[in-house]
């Protein structure tokens, strides 16, 4: 049987749980629950606080009361000494699907608690931490680190603004903000009070994004020269449903901005021009649903966009394709465990596969020759914003500039909305002797 290593947080309702051999499962258990378990038990207090006065906290009086064997009670310092608190505000889909997972795979963060105008503190359902009436008290009350904007765009300047001014480190949701000019005070003031702001873009830190970064100049792979996207969306109510749906720039501002920070990323520069039309062939007022946008690089390089949310055929989220001088990399969302055969058009040779990708998956290619250099989980956006908030906490423990700063990711913003204006000029729209 396992040891089990019981990880107890300042609030007496969320314990954590991890096996000892490291393969950590979060798990929420309440107290009455913690009670019944047998299991030898490490355990330890992740705040100093309660390691200071221990036998006056309620969850030390709960522990006591258990009847677990109680083996050893050390303090890990790795685990306490850079223990960051992070408050949630925005609780909607990206805070279940993305954020919280996200927060349970970092053992050194801890949720504080949240707020949502749309959630009544006394009516919290299946949330498992504190919500306030409102952000002021959340972050009165339980004085964060950080905190996470998961809201809809138009509120991140305000919740940014009040987290700064109250000391937090800010992780924001992507857009950063509506416009560049909210986006330029928010630095200024994130800079006066020295704290960072880090922008979920997340997709930089995708496996398979981070194994195709690694490959370009390398001798197998050689100079980045083209880079291919395909995206094809089905749309359907669910999709469309809340204030995305009615938003005349809901896909490029939505999603087409991963994309433009992805090309960033991989040519580790500003693209010379960008080229955008957004033609609405079915509905003229409505959302942006046909994207077609060239990037143009120094040295003729080029990124070619196509997101194509009119398509009634198949749900593709993106493909991507890279061309190096020696090699080119295949990028693909979405679960895979298939086992191929066939003939290869090329060479018209034979050739069997099987693959197991459940999240994503990156191949490199040489002519039909494939390698598989990376995949990803089936909790693709979780995994990754848990890397990039890592960095952000290990950039704070540091001194070091986290990824994805709101310095480096206004860039990213000013892209996306230089797409629009693009679009709307019917002309390119010069972007790196502005930015670079
Ligand atoms: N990084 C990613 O991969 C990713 C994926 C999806 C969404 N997002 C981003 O996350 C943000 C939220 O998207 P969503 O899909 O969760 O939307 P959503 O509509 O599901 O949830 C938004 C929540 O914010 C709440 N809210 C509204 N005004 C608020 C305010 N002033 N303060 C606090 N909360 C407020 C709403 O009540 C709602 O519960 C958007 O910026 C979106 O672009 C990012």
């Amino acid at each position: 049987m396992h040891e089990k290593l019981w990880f107890v947080g300042p609030n007496p309702v969320s314990v954590f749980f991890t096996s000892i051999d490291a393969k950590r499962i979060p798990y929420s258990i309440d107290t009455q629950r913690l009670a019944a378990i047998q299991a030898p038990v490490f355990w330890l207090f992740s705040q100093s606080a309660l390691w200071r006065q221990p036998a006056q906290s309620s969850v030390f009086q709960v522990l006591s009361s258990c009847s677990f064997q109680c083996r050893q009670l050390q303090w890990i310092r790795y685990m306490t000494s850079n223990l960051k608190k992070i408050a949630l505000v925005g609780l909607g889909a990206a805070a279940k699907n993305i954020h919280l997972p996200a927060y349970k795979k970092l053992a050194n963060l801890e949720l504080v608690g949240g707020h949502d105008p749309a959630i009544e503190p006394s009516s919290t359902g299946e949330l498992s931490f504190p919500v306030f009436p409102d952000v002021r008290s959340l972050l009165d009350q339980t004085k964060p680190d950080i905190l996470a904007i998961a809201s809809p765009t138009q509120f991140h300047f305000d919740l940014a603004e009040q987290g700064l001014l109250h000391g937090c480190h800010i992780f924001c949701e992507k857009p950063f903000t509506t416009t560049l000019d909210e986006a330029r005070q928010l630095i200024d003031l994130a800079e006066k009070q020295k704290r960072w702001i880090v922008v979920n873009n997340e997709f930089r830190f995708m496996n398979i994004y981070e194994a195709a970064k690694e490959k370009i100049g390398s001798p197998e792979f050689g100079d980045l020269l083209f880079i291919n996207a395909q995206q094809n969306f089905y749309v359907n109510e669910k999709t469309e449903a809340g204030w995305r749906g009615n938003d005349p720039q809901r896909t490029c501002k939505e999603f087409g901005i991963h994309v433009l920070d992805l090309c960033r990323y991989f040519f580790g520069e500003e693209p010379v021009r960008i080229s955008a039309r957004m033609p609405k062939p079915s509905n003229p007022t409505g959302p942006d649903y046909l994207n077609l946008i060239q990037l143009e690089f120094p040295g003729g390089r080029t990124a070619q966009i196509t997101l194509d949310r009119l398509t009634r055929g198949r749900h593709r989220y993106l493909d991507l394709r890279l061309d190096g001088t020696k090699a080119s990399i295949e990028t693909e969302f979405g679960g895979n465990v298939q086992f191929t055969a066939g003939i290869r058009g090329g060479d018209r040779k034979p050739f069997v596969d099987f693959d197991i990708s459940l999240g994503g998956r990156a191949l490199q290619y040489n002519g039909e020759k494939a390698r598989k250099i990376a995949s990803d989980p089936l909790d693709i956006f979780a995994n990754a914003t848990s890397k990039l908030l890592k960095n952000l906490i290990d950039a704070i423990d540091n001194g070091t500039v986290p990824a994805c700063s709101a310095q480096d990711n206004i860039k990213t913003l000013a892209l996306m909305l230089a797409a629009y204006t693009s679009s709307e000029q019917g002309e390119p729209v010069p972007f790196a002797e502005h930015w670079a």
